[in-house]
């Protein structure tokens, strides 16, 4: 099966999953759980979702295992999106091809939209009963999405991206706020599908983690590449973003080839922690690829 096809099946997987997770519009209070599902469903690559089920591919996780983990990843990163795009932070007004959750609800509702998605995250991993593993991997597992979205991952490099406005860091400084506010994430989610596996080798889940800690920097990386060279209609968020509010960025230290040559050194470095897979890291080997070659 080619690529694309399987991505479109993950992808259709966790959205069906996601929709079974997620309060109906109609429940109360209304407003708070259609932006909620306005935010969610609003189109979205789907990318940490579908590294959960290749990280279990790799492991031989059943996929009906996996949906609850897709689902608590896509959650905090809805989330992260809902806030991240606020007035207080990045004030964007476009988000997947469509007015951001505050400019069609509002800020309050924005905010509290993503308060829900964050604790549902969580009460997904808690209390999913097709999550099979013994409950002492499941507290692991809670944990493991816990430091990925608080102050040492996420929320920690979403508060440096802010203060580091204006400003220009320093190599380590921007790797640093990369892996933390979008690299974090994406581990937790290889790192997630991984240990919903009947058994895991330590050895080689630690090769996976460094895969995903390699694809993370690169996945930020590419995003502050495309903020200069796509165009707003095709990203579905305001091109030149970055450039308006004077981010930190990789392309602002190191140039625009400066930056795709960083990219792609992570994607190589990336591949090289799974040499020891075979066929099983397939999935792994292909996402990491269409990460730096993505358009959007
Ligand atoms: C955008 O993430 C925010 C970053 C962490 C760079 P995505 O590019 O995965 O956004 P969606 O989910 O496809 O909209
Ligand atoms: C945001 O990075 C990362 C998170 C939301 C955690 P950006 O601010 O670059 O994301 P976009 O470009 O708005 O999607
Ligand atoms: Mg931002
Ligand atoms: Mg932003
Ligand atoms: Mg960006």
């Amino acid at each position: 099966m080619k690529f694309t096809e399987r991505l479109a099946i993950y992808q259709a997987r966790v959205e069906a999953a996601l929709d079974r997770w997620l309060p109906a519009a109609t429940e109360k209070p209304e407003s708070l759980n259609e932006a909620v599902r306005y935010a969610v469903f609003g189109g979205g690559k789907r990318v940490r979702p579908v590294l959960v089920y290749a990280g279990g591919e790799a492991f031989s996780a059943e996929p009906a295992a996996l949906d609850g983990c897709a689902c608590a990843v896509e959650m905090i990163h809805t989330y992260s999106l809902i806030h991240d795009d606020l007035p207080a932070m990045d004030d964007d007004d476009l988000r997947r091809g469509r007015p951001t959750c505050h400019k069609a609800y509002n800020e309050a509702t924005a905010i509290l939209a993503g308060d829900a998605l964050q604790a549902l995250a969580f009460q997904v991993l808690a209390e999913d009963p097709a999550i099979t593993v013994p409950a002492e991997r499941r507290m692991r597992m809670i944990g493991t999405l816990a430091l990925a979205a608080g102050p040492t991952g996420m929320t920690g490099g979403q508060a440096i991206d802010l203060e580091a406005e204006n400003r220009m860091l320093g190599l380590e400084e921007l790797q640093d706020m990369h892996e933390r506010k979008t690299g974090a994430l994406i581990r937790a989610s290889v790192e997630l599908g991984a240990l919903c596996s009947g058994s895991v080798d330590e050895q080689r889940f630690d090769k996976v983690s460094r895969y995903a800690d390699c694809i993370g920097l690169a996945f930020q990386i590419h995003d502050d590449v495309l903020d200069i060279e796509s165009d707003t209609e095709t990203l579905g968020k305001p091109q030149g973003s970055d450039l308006e509010r004077n981010k930190a960025t990789y392309p602002n230290l190191l140039g625009l080839e400066g930056a795709k040559r960083a990219a792609r050194e992570a994607l190589d470095e990336a591949l090289g922690h799974l040499a020891d897979f075979g066929e099983e890291a397939g999935m792994l080997r292909q996402i990491a690829l269409y990460i730096v070659e993505r358009n959007n």
